[in-house]
Formats: structure tokens, C-alpha cells, sequence
């Protein structure tokens, strides 16, 4: 083991709204890895806190006509209750807002500066003449200038997902007032980051953690680093030393939080929070793949430019999505983790035990109500907690307790196998193969009990049975250490059905290892409730009514530019003839001179017209939809019809046919 305490931090969650299942999927992993080390031994620091800064807190709190401060103070009491729910236990969670955050980042912000890493510039920065203010962030939007794609002013959240510097946004608009900006000169203050590729080619080399987040932010850093901007024009933030108009880029301050939420913890507990990030330390960020950029290139360069150690290790998770979608709550793909899950009375081990073990840490995980109800009642349900209520109940009923014999070598072989194994797949942050591991020896247990049956054993053999018994007990403890990271609910209380009077928080994996003594055991209680299947499909369909709506209210608020409604070929035309499509009761075949040439379309609007009564008939046609075969007919353009009974448009006045519509 290793001198240093191991520093374990979160992706701080912006106080801008409540939590969602996709945040889990920082916090749950990292939580397991800190518990899993505190099983082993190892002294880990576990902290975390809220990111308060930013621009969309400001335009939340606005929204709320709250100030920023009481929007960051309601969903950081908000995230901290939810994480306590959760069983994910921090030593600390601050606020990026409080004092020790706001020194810490001037100190090192003035510490760049000195070591010139820092430099000002006058640069074109989006104004908006309505509103009478520079528009940091997301206070624009517009197109992303690399992909083309609708973005907001910092990043391009719905294309190519690229940081974007100030001013770099092409068409900007006021998000407020929706007012098209112009560009005013402004002077701003840059970090030198384009300094850094030697030292972060060399440091991404060495890091540790997942191989997401090393290959991606090496592409990037081989690709190109440009100087990041790191001030706004913003009143809510840390002010930038020596401009009260100015405060810091939300990316500065924010992962500083990770130091002074150390500073604040080591303060509360006597601890010297130096030794946790000077030098050669173990500091391990957990993160969601979102924001490997900052946490790999970004914020090392800072630690380095400012004389600091630099992180140890960086694990990324994939992204947890709803039906593909990444996970918006104004777009309405999200599944809260309060309202949707915890407040229905689920058990916060069954989530954690779906986010781990799903799939692999790196890979995007889609929500799914019903493989989270078939994993749950097959393996946690199942085999686990089947195997767990079996053996002490029998143990309970039989024996009164632990029978006086000793557990078979073989077992302890078993056990010791399944934990080398754990042990390898958490050292690799691969929580998936050690979840499975984990169950591998849960269903090893249910295997040995079944094919030993105590049951009948006991007719005949009182003391084979009570060897069986003895061993399912002896792994049952050593699954209830093995899998406290896990569900820590559910193990606590299989720990004092085992008759343990210690806190299995303050136990170590080797405990498995002794014999067990034998005593007294209270009856059991079956622990694992198995979810009902009309329960999973009423939360399913109600995620499904979500996405709908979502779907269809996405279709309706994209707005449609001029450019792209321009590129609709749409004209007059004449029918030519018309004619119905054998075995189609609402197809017919029209024939239709638009302009330059004769085209063939099937419309479905046989139920509604005599084929007789269209022919000479003005219409109005969509020319250029892709060709498509109905009913075995090609078809090559598209009539428009208004309503259910099919109502052709038409020109009011004559007009040739193959007039364009504008
Ligand atoms: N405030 C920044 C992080 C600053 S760290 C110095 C942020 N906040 S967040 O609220 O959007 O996200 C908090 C954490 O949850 C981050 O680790 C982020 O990657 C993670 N996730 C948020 N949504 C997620 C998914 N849909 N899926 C997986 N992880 C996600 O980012
Ligand atoms: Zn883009």
C-alpha cells in the first residue's frame, strides 16, 4: 500500500437543476471504487461539491427571479441530499461560491500571471444592443463555425460537441431578446494553453485511469491547442485580480474547487491538504465523457502553469442516454433520480447495481426500465439474494445459527479466486467485469447449494448438511464484503443477519478469510424484493410518453431557416391523368405536368376524388422529394392537401404550371 491517502473527486454538478440518472453515473462508480479501496485497506479521501458558477446558472436564477447565490444554495442542498439517498458519501461537498474556492482560484490565477502563462488581448466579443450587454456563453446562440450546427455561445452542445471561444460563434443572436448581436472590441485575458503540448503530450502518456480519456485528449492535443479566453463580462463568478468587471471563465474556478474542497476538508479535520496535491500525489478524477477536454488538457495545464501536481488519473464514463438522445431537461429525454426512481420507493442499491454492471464504464449506457427490471430480478433477486435468504435460513432453521465445523479449503480457494479477480477488474476501473465477478461467486454459492441440497441432506446426514450449511454461510459473508461497494443498503443489513456486531463500513475484505465461529443467528428476512413486471412496464410507458412528447415538440420548435426552406422544390402543376392502383382501396396514379417535364406521383387520395373529376385539376407539388415506391408504383414528387378528407391546394389565379413557390 502506498503512503499518500488516495484523493477520489467527482465532476462537480452545476446547481441549475435537480439530479438526474445520468449524473449517477459519475458519482456511483465513484463511490464504489472508494469504498471498494476502503475494503482493501487503503486511506481514501472522497470529495466533491457544486459548481455555482457560469452562465447558466445566472439565466436559471433569472428565470426563477432568485439571485444566483439562492439558485446554487437550493440544488446544492438539493444535490447533497440526493447523494445521501443514493449512499454516496462524500467527507466534504462545498460550494464553488464559498470563500476558500474564491482565494484559491485568485491565488492561482495571479500565480499564471506571474509565470506568464497569461496575457490580455482585445478581442470581438457578441453585444447585444437591445439588452445593452456583452453576451458570454450561453447568452448566444447561433452556428457552430466547425460543424454548421444550431450551438450555444460555449460550446456545441448538439453537433460536433467543440469548446467554443468567445466571439467564434457565426450568426449570433441574443438568447434573451433573441435580438441579432453585433461584435464590439473588448479586452480579455487569454491562457496561454498552446504552451503546454510538449507537457501534455508527455503527461497524457503517463495518466492513468480509462483509455477514453487519455486517447481522446491526445487526438486533441495532436490535433491543435489554442489560448483559451479566461474571463467574461459577468457580475456572478470569482473576479478576475485587478478587474472588477471581469470575472474568471466558470472552467477556471470549477475544478479548482477539487483543491479547495480538499483545503475545507482537511481544515474540519485536521489534515494538511498540500500532501494530497503537491508533487507526486494520487489524485483521481471521476468525470462523465462530456468533459475529458477539461479535465485532461485544461485543467493539467493550469495545475502545471501554477506550480502545482498534476492529477494522477482520470476516469471517464460513457454517456447515459434515453433512446439515443443525450440527456436534456428542457428537451424532456431525462430520468430524475428523485421524482422517477428514489421517490417510488426503489431501492438505491438496484440502480447502482444497473449503472456498474450494465455495460462496460467507457461504453454509453441507454436507460432502459426493462433491462433494469430483468437484471435486478435475475441476478440481484435471483441468484444473490436467493442464495443469501436460503443459506441462513436453513442455517436459522436447522442449526439455530453458525453450525460448529469448519468451512472446506475449497471454499476459501473460491473465494480468494473471485477476489484476486475483483481486484484486477477495480484496479482497471472496469466495474462491469468486477460487478460480474462479484455475481460469478454469488451464483457459485446458489450452484452449491442447490446441487448439495441440505435440504435432503438433513434427513439422513445431520452433519454433511451442516458442512454445506457452514460453507454457503462463510460465502456469504465473504459476498457481503465483496459487494458492500455495490449495495451498500442491502449489505449492511445482511451483515447483521450474519450476527456481526461491527460496522461493515470499517471492515476489510481479508475478514472473509477467518473461520467463522459459530453463534446464534436471528431468522432471516429476504432482502431483495422482486420488482413487478406490471410495475416496470407502467414506468417504461411513462418514459416512452416522455420521449414522445419530446419527439414531437422537438419537431415543433426547431425552426426552420430560410435556406433550408429554399431548398424545397415546390410548384404548380396541371393533372395530366389519373388512375386507381390495383388491390389500393386509397391510392391513385397521377400523371403531372409540372413545367419541364411529366412526372408520375401516387397520392393517397383515392377515397376522396373520382379519378375522372382531377383530371385538368391546378395542384400544388413538392418536385424534389426522393423517389419512393407505393405499393410496387414509383412515385417522384408529392401532392399538398390540407386535412383529413385530403383538400387539394391550388393557385387562386391562373399560373403556368411549374411556377416555383416562394
Ligand atoms: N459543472 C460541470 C463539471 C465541472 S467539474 C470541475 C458539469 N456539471 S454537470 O452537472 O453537467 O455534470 C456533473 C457530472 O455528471 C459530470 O461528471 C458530468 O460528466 C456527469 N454527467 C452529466 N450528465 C451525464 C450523462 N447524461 N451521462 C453521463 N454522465 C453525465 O459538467
Ligand atoms: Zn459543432
Amino acid at each position: 500500500m502506498s503512503e499518500k491517502p488516495i484523493l477520489v473527486t467527482c465532476g462537480l454538478p452545476y446547481t441549475n437543476g435537480p439530479c438526474h440518472i445520468g449524473h449517477l453515473r459519475t458519482y456511483v462508480p465513484a463511490d464504489c471504487y472508494v469504498r471498494y479501496l476502503r475494503r482493501r485497506g487503503e486511506e481514501v479521501v472522497f470529495v466533491c461539491g457544486s459548481d455555482n458558477h457560469g452562465t447558466p446558472i445566472v439565466v436559471s436564477a433569472e428565470e426563477a427571479k432568485i439571485s444566483p447565490r439562492e439558485m446554487s444554495e437550493r440544488y446544492h442542498a438539493h444535490f447533497d441530499q440526493t447523494f445521501r439517498r443514493m449512499k454516496v458519501e462524500f467527507d466534504h461537498f462545498g460550494m464553488t461560491d464559498d470563500p476558500t474556492n474564491h482565494s484559491r482560484t485568485r491565488q492561482i490565477v495571479e500565480a499564471l500571471r506571474r509565470n506568464g502563462f497569461i496575457y490580455s488581448k482585445v478581442i470581438k466579443q457578441s453585444y447585444c444592443t437591445n439588452c445593452r450587454r456583452f453576451l458570454p456563453d450561453r447568452y448566444v446562440e447561433g452556428t457552430c463555425p466547425h460543424c454548421g450546427v444550431q450551438a450555444r455561445g460555449d460550446e456545441c452542445d448538439q453537433g460536433c460537441g467543440r469548446h467554443l471561444e468567445p466571439g467564434e460563434i457565426r450568426d449570433p443572436v441574443c438568447m434573451v431578446c433573441k435580438t441579432k448581436a453585433e461584435l464590439r472590441d473588448q479586452e480579455h485575458f487569454f491562457f496561454r494553453l498552446s504552451e503546454f503540448k510538449e507537457f501534455l503530450l508527455q503527461y497524457l502518456d503517463g495518466l492513468s485511469g480509462t483509455l477514453n480519456a487519455k486517447n481522446y485528449a491526445l487526438g486533441w492535443v495532436k490535433e491543435d491547442l489554442h489560448d483559451w479566453c479566461i474571463t467574461r463580462t459577468l457580475d456572478w463568478g470569482v473576479k478576475f485580480p485587478g478587474r472588477d468587471d471581469l470575472v474568471v471563465y466558470v472552467w477556471v474556478d470549477a475544478p479548482i474547487g477539487y483543491i479547495s474542497f480538499t483545503e475545507e476538508w482537511a481544515k474540519k479535520t485536521g489534515n494538511d491538504w498540500k500532501a494530497l496535491w503537491c508533487g507526486d500525489n494520487r489524485v483521481t478524477h471521476f468525470i462523465g465523457g462530456d468533459i475529458i477536454y477539461h479535465h485532461c488538457i485544461f485543467w493539467p495545464a493550469l495545475l502545471k502553469g501554477a506550480g502545482y501536481g498534476t492529477p494522477y488519473s482520470v476516469v471517464a464514463s460513457g454517456m447515459v442516454k434515453v433512446d439515443d438522445h443525450k440527456f436534456s431537461k428542457s428537451r424532456g429525454y431525462v430520468v430524475w433520480t428523485n421524482d422517477d426512481y428514489l421517490d417510488r420507493g426503489l431501492s438505491a442499491d438496484y440502480l447502482r447495481y444497473y449503472l456498474l454492471s450494465y455495460t462496460n464504464h467507457t461504453k454509453d449506457l441507454n436507460f432502459s426500465w426493462k433491462v433494469f427490471g430483468e437484471r435486478v430480478n435475475n441476478e440481484l433477486v435471483n441468484t444473490l439474494g436467493n442464495f443469501i435468504y436460503r443459506s441462513l435460513y436453513f442455517a436459522h432453521k436447522e442449526f439455530g445459527g453458525i453450525p460448529d465445523v469448519p468451512a472446506r479449503e475449497e471454499i476459501f480457494g473460491q473465494i480468494r479466486q473471485s477476489f484476486a479477480r475483483v481486484d484486477t477488474a477495480m484496479h482497471e476501473y472496469d466495474f462491469k467485469v468486477a460487478v460480474d465477478e462479484m455475481m460469478a461467486l454469488a451464483a457459485f454459492g446458489n450452484n452449491y447449494i442447490q446441487s448439495n441440497a441440505p435440504w435432503k441432506r438433513i434427513k439422513t446426514d445431520r452433519q454433511a448438511a451442516a458442512q454445506v450449511i457452514k460453507d454457503c454461510l462463510v460465502l456469504a459473508r465473504a459476498l457481503c464484503l465483496l459487494f458492500e461497494p455495490v449495495l451498500p443498503e442491502k449489505t449492511r443489513e445482511i451483515w447483521a443477519m450474519l450476527g456481526n456486531s461491527s460496522q461493515l463500513e470499517t471492515c476489510i475484505l481479508d475478514e472473509a478469510f477467518s473461520d467463522l465461529p459459530p453463534s446464534a443467528l436471528p431468522a432471516p428476512r429476504p432482502l431483495f424484493p422482486k420488482l413487478e413486471d406490471a410495475f416496470i412496464t407502467e414506468m417504461d410507458s411513462l418514459l416512452q410518453k416522455r420521449v414522445g412528447e419530446a419527439k414531437k415538440r422537438s419537431k415543433e420548435e426547431v425552426p426552420v431557416s430560410i435556406e433550408e426552406f429554399s431548398r424545397l422544390d415546390i410548384r404548380t402543376g396541371k393533372i395530366l391523368s389519373a388512375e386507381p392502383i390495383p388491390k389500393s382501396s386509397k391510392l391513385l396514379r397521377l400523371q403531372v405536368d409540372i413545367g419541364d417535364e411529366k412526372r408520375q406521383i401516387v397520392a393517397g387520395i383515392a377515397q376522396f376524388y373520382y379519378p375522372a373529376d382531377l383530371i385538368g385539376l391546378p395542384v400544388v407539388v413538392v418536385a424534389n422529394l426522393a423517389p419512393a415506391k407505393i405499393f410496387g408504383v414509383e412515385s417522384r414528387g408529392m401532392l399538398l392537401a390540407a386535412g383529413d378528407r385530403a383538400s387539394l391546394l391550388m393557385p387562386r389565379t391562373d399560373v403556368p404550371p411549374g411556377t416555383k413557390i416562394r
